[in-house]
């Protein structure tokens, strides 16, 4: 944890959409100039609203749509129309409004049960890692996703894993799935922790003094930090906090 470059930044509200913009619209161009590819992972929640100035003047076309690949870092095992879906809240509020490739938006197969969608989409993720579409870790030879956009709960979660569930312990898997999320709906699918760790880079996003007492345990420790998944992101590359003043507000 100790070589990790964390970085920690309160905006205005407006301010964070702009700077957070900013920030995704450089990565995609290191990226997509590096290797020719950029490979992004959504959460659900509050997050896509903070992306919307991705659809603006001058990120909307600079940047290369074309060498998008979307994922998603946890998902609800609903269907795609469902309101619950994260994938109709990003389709509906970002994807359908850029032009990535249909075939570069990796949804989760809704048609499997929780368990069988989690190990489909690990088989999916395993393909893309050996046609280098994802890079893989040198370290620990899990995917390595050039970027993750990660919520975070008043609880502390981030994806969909839980205070105190046995899943943020899962150590082999890239993807699992849980049948008893604390936050409805109750089955879901999620990247476990040795994939988001794995990651060059992880913006958190996080706002509302809802989430400040949280905010305060992840970043200044405490005896419960070691029990809240959010303090336990600590990837590779870097970690960005985005927090707005009501999330910063007990720091
Ligand atoms: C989900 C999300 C989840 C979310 C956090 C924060 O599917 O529920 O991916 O991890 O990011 O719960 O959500 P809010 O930003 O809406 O509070």
């Amino acid at each position: 944890k100790s070589s990790m470059a964390v970085e920690v930044e309160v905006f205005e509200k407006e301010a964070l959409a702009v700077s957070l913009a900013k920030y995704v619209a450089d990565l995609s161009n290191k990226f997509t100039q590096q290797r020719g590819a950029f490979t992004v992972c959504l959460s659900g929640g509050s997050l896509i609203n903070y992306l919307q100035k991705l659809l603006e003047a001058p990120y909307v076309d600079s940047i290369e749509w074309g060498k998008w690949h979307v994922f998603w870092v946890d998902e609800r095992v609903v269907p795609k129309d469902h309101e619950d879906s994260n994938y109709k809240l990003a389709f509906d509020g970002f994807l359908s409004k850029v032009p990535i490739p249909s075939g570069n938006v990796y949804a989760i197969n809704d048609a499997l049960s929780a368990e069988g969608a989690a190990d489909d989409y690990e088989t999916c993720v395993k393909h893309l890692v050996n046609s280098n579409v994802i890079t893989s870790s040198s370290i620990s030879g899990f995917p390595k996703f050039d970027l993750m956009l990660l919520g975070m709960g008043p609880d502390g979660h981030v994806a969909s894993l839980f205070p105190g569930h046995p899943l943020v312990q899962e150590n082999k898997k890239w993807v699992t799935s849980i049948t008893d999320s604390p936050k409805p709906p109750p089955e879901r699918i999620t990247f476990t922790f040795p994939v988001i760790n794995a990651s060059a880079y992880i913006a958190l996003v996080v706002t509302g003094s809802g989430k400040a007492d949280a905010v305060h345990s992840a970043l200044r420790g405490s005896e419960t930090a070691d029990k809240l998944p959010a303090a336990l992101v600590s990837p590779e590359g870097e970690l960005k906090w985005f927090l707005d003043k009501g999330a910063a507000s007990k720091l």
